[in-house]
């Protein structure tokens, strides 16, 4: 059954009720209504070489491996044996000709069709390889080396579905004319908390930079002396987004990468031309972003992320150091240690971040504690069209994108998806 979460996120009001980030019930609604209809983060292409490298994630809770087959497209399944159900490719990446299963060895190419059966003589006559294919995921798209899947096979675009979104992704994703790639493995991390702390608070919050990295600034200023008054007050804009995408940036016209041979590599005039000052006084080198519902990042620290969501009260973090193309390898070095130094997962900023989703997560299952909504009415009407950045935009210091994050969940909770063919 379904719930509807109407009385849950007033997002008009600025209040969220706690259930949405405790309630079982409602993270397997999200699970249908949610994560099998979105378009979901997989890959970057820089991933995929030559046909038969793959990499094994998640849609959901759901898995998939993802390759690149003969014709050198990348495709992608579910990450399960069609004979009894285990788990097809148990590593997380490498290249292969053919999935074989562990169990009783059926096998599968990289189109995903069964190749081949054991003992096959032993089925029925009317047994046909053919009916038991991998499960397609039936819509993928690329933008600009993001490798994006969603299980509606009539999926709006994946362009469309990301709309103005695309200005604020293009500002890390067309720093370099030859595009991104990805540096080194997957970095993997657990952590107490709902999968939607961390997404919402990549889409609206500069507010907790100042306080809750207060240490983390302190360390990484040049002085010594704390966070840098351009920092905490810092005018800015905050992309809100209807379809529940956000970026927080603050707008300065020194724009700089705090790496210091990040900063000295580019030719920042350049850029301008090319990129338009906003985008380089702005999105291009600092904030940070989520594209709806669980894919983030941070342009400065060069970092791509998705939030999995692993039950009501967990996440498993997959981080990916994205760096230029043509970047000297020495740049690229200086771009992965400066990512792992602030949110690598030991990275100063990342940790301050787990404990307060922690925090809020360990004690929310109280009886008392979960009645009691919690407050996002920062900058409640502040949205415009400023004439300079895309779409509508809010404040740095607000929470609109926020708000705009929790009515399209709950749009999307309270709606039928393309595989429910009865109501509510
Ligand atoms: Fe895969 Fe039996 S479960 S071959």
């Amino acid at each position: 059954t379904n719930v509807d979460v109407s009385t849950l996120v007033d997002s008009d009001g600025g209040m969220i009720d706690r259930s949405i980030y405790t309630d079982r019930g409602i993270y397997g609604q999200e699970m249908r209504r949610v994560f099998a209809r979105s378009w979901l983060f997989l890959a970057h292409e820089s991933q995929f070489r030559k046909p038969g490298d793959f990499f094994t994630t998640f849609m959901g809770e759901d898995p998939v491996i993802v390759t690149m087959d003969k014709t050198k497209s990348i495709r992608a399944y579910l990450n399960s044996c069609r004979h009894r159900g285990v788990r097809l490719c148990r590593a997380d990446a490498g290249a292969t000709k053919m999935f074989t299963c562990t169990y009783h060895g059926w096998s599968f190419d990289l189109a995903g069709a069964l190749q081949s059966v054991p003992n096959e003589t032993a089925y029925p006559e009317d047994f046909d390889r053919k009916d038991w294919s991998l499960i397609d995921v039936p819509s993928l798209a690329t933008y600009k080396g993001l490798i994006f899947g969603n299980w509606d096979p009539n999926a709006e675009p994946l362009e469309e579905a990301l709309g103005d979104m695309r200005y604020y992704m293009d500002a890390m994703l067309d720093r370099d004319p030859e595009g991104t790639e990805v540096m080194g493995g997957v970095m993997k991390w657990e952590l107490e908390g709902n999968w939607k702390l961390a997404a919402e608070q990549f889409a609206t919050d500069w507010y907790h930079v100042n306080m809750s990295h207060a240490s983390a600034l302190m360390v990484m200023s040049p002085t010594g002396r704390g966070p840098k008054a351009d920092i905490v007050a810092t005018p800015g804009r905050q992309f809100v987004a209807p379809n529940g995408h956000g970026a927080g940036f603050p707008t300065h016209p020194k724009s700089r990468f705090d790496a210091g041979p990040v900063h000295e590599y580019y030719d920042y005039p350049a850029l301008r031309e090319r990129l338009g000052d906003a985008a380089v006084e702005g999105p291009m080198t600092t904030g940070h972003a989520t594209v709806f519902p669980n894919f983030s990042y941070l342009p400065v620290n060069g970092s791509i992320r998705v939030w999995h969501p692993k039950g009501p009260d967990k996440i498993e973090v997959w981080a990916w150091i994205l760096v230029d193309k043509s970047m000297p390898d020495d740049v690229k070095d200086a771009q992965r240690l400066y990512n792992l130094r602030t949110f690598g997962p030991s990275g100063i900023f990342e940790a301050d971040d787990g404990e307060n989703w922690s925090e809020v997560q360990a004690i929310s299952h109280g009886f008392v504690t979960n009645s009691v909504p919690l407050n996002f009415q920062m900058g409640m009407g502040s949205e415009r069209e400023d004439g300079v950045y895309p779409g509508q935009t809010s404040e740095l210091y607000s929470d609109a994108a926020g708000r705009s994050f929790y009515r399209h969940w709950a749009g999307l909770m309270n709606e039928p998806a393309w595989h429910e063919n009865t109501g509510k």
